[in-house]
Parts: structure tokens; C-alpha cells; sequence
């Protein structure tokens, strides 16, 4: 695993570093010595990254410049488009890992608004389109950590979520933001079922949805979403386990209180608010200071260390400064 990111200098653990990208990874830090930063750099990384695993073109471009934001690019093998778009949750479709690429066929995207209420000066309800146009699209390779013990590294597309934040000027009192998702029992099968409370809903604290880091995501691997990785337009927090990702987004809401999400209302004592990926707190049934790459890390080779906020602590640890993370989990 060949981990780096434009703004940092530490040295990089050889233990997660395979050994046919070592010599890419030296490569990449000798320009970085010689001062060859900026865009030039991060797409050499970028296309280094993305050899071999383009999306297969079947559905609309969505590029994005590739991102400058601090952090923001992991020049990693990249989990194939095969992989990342047929081994998902997302429980609207199925509780196994190949429903969603099975039977999300069926989900509505166009038209698709998204409404923002709450504690707001600009209150409203927006086409997709429209937001898209919000800022600019930008491509970001983050790496993803489900709070089940699997990992992906996916370019993402996208901008900034502070971008809309700003935009929508939220009030003093708005504390956190919740973000509710589509929940149509008419296309996606599985909404009714027991599994969950419905719709899916996630929130952030607004530090973290400032953070430049979190992504309001509408593409990946330089196309729009597929229905089955949240389309139109998804949450991603690449320092929290996958399920704080909503997928399909219809309203944002800012709130004073800090909302209930989907899986903290179905097993508290399990799946706390934060969720931040922490090698040091274990679930409640499992381990998780370990985690296995998809299609890298076969069933029999040991696993790989699970990083604190997911190799992004550097950038996001002052969010959470004095608090005591095996309480707030
Ligand atoms: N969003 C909705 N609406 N419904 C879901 O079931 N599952 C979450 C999250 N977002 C989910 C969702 C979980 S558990 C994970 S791990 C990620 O989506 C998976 O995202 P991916 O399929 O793009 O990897």
C-alpha cells in the first residue's frame, strides 16, 4: 500500500508498502524533495494510482481536476471499478454484498432534487444539476474503511460539502447536519423491511461537515455514480467507517441537537455517532484493528493495519481533541 499525501512529509510505514509500487512510491518522494508539487505532481500520482482500473465507460463522464485538498490523494493501488461497484451495502437493495449491483437497476435518479431546511438563512430545494454547477469537480483518491473489516481505495468526484454549507449560510444554532435518504418502497425492495428504520439517515457535527476532507460526492472513476454506490449524490467521510456515507441524498437538514442515525437507532451499543476508524476501539463482536483490501488481500494472507481516523489523523485528529474515543466511538 502506497500511501502518501501532497502535504505530508512523515515517513511512510514500508510494512503496509508492497513491493512492486516501492519504487513508485521513492519516485514520487524524490519529486516531492525536488519541490515538483502542485497539479502537475498530483496527476502524475493520479494517473499512477489509476492504471488499469477505469470505469468501463458505460455511463455519462463526470471528470474532476485532480484535488489539491490537504490529504485528499492517496496514491494507492486502486480497488477496481469492477470491485467497488459490485461489493457494496446498501440495504434499500439486500443485505448481501452483490444486491445492490443486482437489483439497483430500478432506482429513479432523473429528476432528483435535494432539499436543504433546518437552521438556515437560504432554505430550498435544488436539482441535482444544479448543484453540480455549485463548484468545481474535483477527483479525490480516498481510502474507504466499513465498520466490517473490509477496505477500498476509490477516486472519488466531487467538491468540498463546506461548499454548499457556505452557500445555504447556516445559523448559529445549527449544531449538526443530517442527512436523510431516498426510501421509495415502489424501487428499492428492500425499504419496509426490518433490517432498518427508514429512510437511511447519517449526520455529521458541523466541524466535520466543514472539513474540507468530507466530499459531497456525485461521481467516481471520472463517471457518475452508479445506482448501486449511491446515485446521484452521496456523503463520503473518509475517516469514519462506510456507513456514514449516505448513499442517495433527498434532504439536508441542519439541526441544534445531534441526530440518531440509521444504525446508532438499530444497535446503540454497537454503532456510536462518531464512528471514526480506530485500530483502537473495538466493535462490540469484533476486532478492529486489522482489515482486508478488496480483490488485493486474498483470504489466506494476513491482514493489514487498520489506521487511526484511516491514515487521515494528521488532517482530522483536532476535531476530537480531549474527547475520550472509546466513549464517543
Ligand atoms: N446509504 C444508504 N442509503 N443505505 C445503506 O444501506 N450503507 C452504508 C453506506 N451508505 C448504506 C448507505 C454502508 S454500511 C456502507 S459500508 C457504505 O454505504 C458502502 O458504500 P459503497 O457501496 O460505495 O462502498
Amino acid at each position: 500500500m502506497l500511501i502518501q499525501s501532497v502535504d505530508s512529509n512523515e515517513p511512510l510505514s514500508s510494512e503496509i508498502t508492497p513491493r512492486p509500487i516501492y519504487s513508485e512510491r521513492r519516485y514520487f518522494l524524490k519529486q516531492l524533495a525536488q519541490g515538483v508539487a502542485g497539479a502537475g505532481l498530483a496527476a502524475w500520482a493520479s494517473r499512477q494510482a489509476m492504471a488499469g482500473v477505469a470505469a468501463p465507460g458505460k455511463l455519462a463522464p463526470l471528470p474532476g481536476a485532480t484535488s489539491l485538498v490537504a490529504g485528499a490523494m492517496v496514491m494507492e493501488k486502486i480497488t477496481t471499478y469492477q470491485d467497488a461497484s459490485t461489493y457494496n451495502n446498501y440495504y434499500e437493495f439486500g443485505t448481501d454484498k452483490a444486491d445492490p449491483a443486482r437489483n439497483a437497476h430500478t432506482l429513479k435518479t432523473k429528476p432528483w432534487t435535494i432539499e436543504v431546511e433546518g437552521l438556515i438563512k437560504k432554505p430550498g430545494r435544488w436539482g441535482v444539476e444544479d448543484l453540480i454547477k455549485w463548484s468545481a469537480m474535483e477527483e479525490r483518491i480516498y481510502r474507504m474503511r466499513c465498520v466490517e473489516g473490509w477496505s477500498m481505495v476509490i477516486p472519488w468526484v466531487g467538491y468540498s460539502l463546506s461548499e454548499l454549507i457556505k452557500r445555504i449560510e447556516p445559523l448559529g444554532s445549527a449544531k449538526y447536519i443530517e442527512f436523510i435518504t431516498l426510501a421509495d418502497p415502489k424501487t428499492m425492495p428492500f425499504v419496509g423491511s426490518s433490517i432498518l428504520d427508514w429512510p437511511y439517515r447519517e449526520a455529521l457535527r458541523m466541524d466535520e461537515a466543514m472539513h474540507p476532507l468530507t466530499l459531497l460526492t456525485f461521481g467516481m472513476y471520472g463517471e457518475i455514480l452508479p445506482n448501486q454506490n449511491g446515485a446521484p449524490v452521496r456523503l463520503v467521510v473518509p475517516w469514519k467507517y462506510g456507513f456514514k456515507n449516505a448513499k442517495s441524498i433527498a434532504k439536508i437538514r441542519f439541526v441544534e441537537k445531534e441526530p440518531v442515525n440509521s444504525w446508532g437507532r438499530a444497535a446503540p451499543q454497537e454503532y456510536g455517532f462518531y464512528s471514526n476508524v480506530n485500530p483502537n476501539v473495538d466493535h462490540p463482536r469484533w476486532s478492529q484493528s486489522t482489515e482486508r483490501r478488496i480483490s488485493e488481500d486474498g483470504l489466506l494472507s494476513k491482514k493489514r493495519k487498520t489506521l487511526m481516523f484511516n491514515g487521515y489523523e494528521k488532517q482530522v485528529a483536532s476535531l476530537y481533541a480531549g474527547m475520550d474515543l472509546s466513549k464517543y466511538f
